[in-house]
């Protein structure tokens, strides 16, 4: 086996055998419906430990634990409160992550040292086959991040996974591929370890929804708990972002459909809905690397929808340069 092998035919064979990788301590990145993941063992500190060195994170930031089944919760989480039981039933399987207190089970390498466990059962049919196969053979749950280095743009195809990181995997670790993400952005981080549901990272479980299912409010404030991408220059691409100003000749461009196309700039993307901009988003900013372009201008999506996310991480791709 080489070094971060492609599987490209995720038969019911080649899961079996990433599930086996996984278990063996390999790192096995894998498709869901939000952004790539990059999977260990989330009850093996070595592989977790991978992680972390592959990515070039941090190590005090958290893992969030996969899991592929509602009865898995308990595993990880102690105390669930009724409210995050209703987001769970609601939007599971889903682009939804759920931070508890944590169990036993969720150990500091897994929450970096914080008292909570961030939990999501993802809605794609490979991660699902991945986690159910892993859980045949003993498996507790996969700690995975967006499968990018440290501060860059997620990726959404197993091409983005392998641009992002080959170079640091090593023989037994898999990459799989499972097409194009269908969110394109990464889950709504939801907190539950307060009265009410508190969201710490916006995405396509918006706040209507919530508020909608578990009928309290989204309150904002508390104490800063450690998200990784609320730290400035997040989902950077290596080309400058400039939010919605007029962009310059040679500059690249993306933009909602309806917005035409300036005089001599590059365009990205055209997304025909905001559902569409958040899908395309990140494929966009990496084209403009690709093209080797020094600024990409792109005018924001407006609306409390997916729009939110989309906001949340271009100010964070814009800022801190
Ligand atoms: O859509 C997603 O959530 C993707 C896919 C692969 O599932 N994963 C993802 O993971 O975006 P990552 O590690 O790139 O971002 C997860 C964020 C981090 O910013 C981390 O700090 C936060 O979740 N997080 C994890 N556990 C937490 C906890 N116990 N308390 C607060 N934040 C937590
Ligand atoms: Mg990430």
């Amino acid at each position: 086996m080489t070094a971060g092998q492609f599987l490209s035919h995720c038969s019911a064979d080649a899961l079996r055998q990433a599930a086996q990788q996984l278990k063996a301590g390999a790192l096995v990145a894998f498709p869901t419906e939000t952004v790539y993941g990059l999977g260990a063992d989330a009850t093996n500190p070595d592989s977790v430990a991978r992680i972390y060195a592959v990515k070039n994170r941090p190590a005090d930031h958290p893992l969030i634990v996969h899991v592929s089944d509602l009865s898995d919760l308990a595993e990880w989480a102690d105390d669930i409160p009724e409210f995050a039981i209703a987001l769970a039933r609601e939007y599971w399987p889903g682009p939804m992550t759920l931070i508890l207190k944590r169990s036993s089970l969720a150990q500091n390498f897994i929450t970096g040292g914080q008292n909570s466990v961030g939990i999501r059962i993802p809605n794609h049919p490979i991660a699902l086959a991945l986690l159910e196969e892993f859980k045949k053979i003993g498996g507790k749950g996969v700690a995975a991040p967006s499968a990018n280095r440290f501060g860059h743009v997620s990726p959404t195809t197993s091409d983005a996974v392998a641009e992002e990181l080959t170079e640091f995997l090593a023989t037994g670790d898999l990459i799989l591929d499972g097409g194009a993400s269908q969110v394109g952005v990464e889950s709504t981080i939801i907190d539950c370890t307060g009265e009410a549901p508190r969201i710490l990272r916006p995405g396509a479980i918006t706040e209507a929804m919530i508020v909608s299912t578990t009928k309290s409010v989204v309150t904002q404030e508390g104490e800063k708990i450690r998200v990784s991408g609320s730290l400035e220059n997040h989902y950077a691409p290596a080309a400058q972002v400039l939010l919605n100003i007029e962009p310059h000749s040679g500059d690249g461009f993306i933009a909602l459909s309806s917005i035409a196309t300036p005089a001599g700039v590059t365009r990205l993307a055209a997304p025909k809905s905001n559902e569409e901009f958040a899908q395309v988003l990140y494929e966009a900013l990496r084209s403009a690397d690709h093209k080797n372009l020094a600024r990409v201008v792109v005018h924001e999506p407006t609306g409390e929808d997916i729009a939110v996310a989309i906001r949340d991480r271009l100010k964070r791709a814009s800022q801190g340069r």
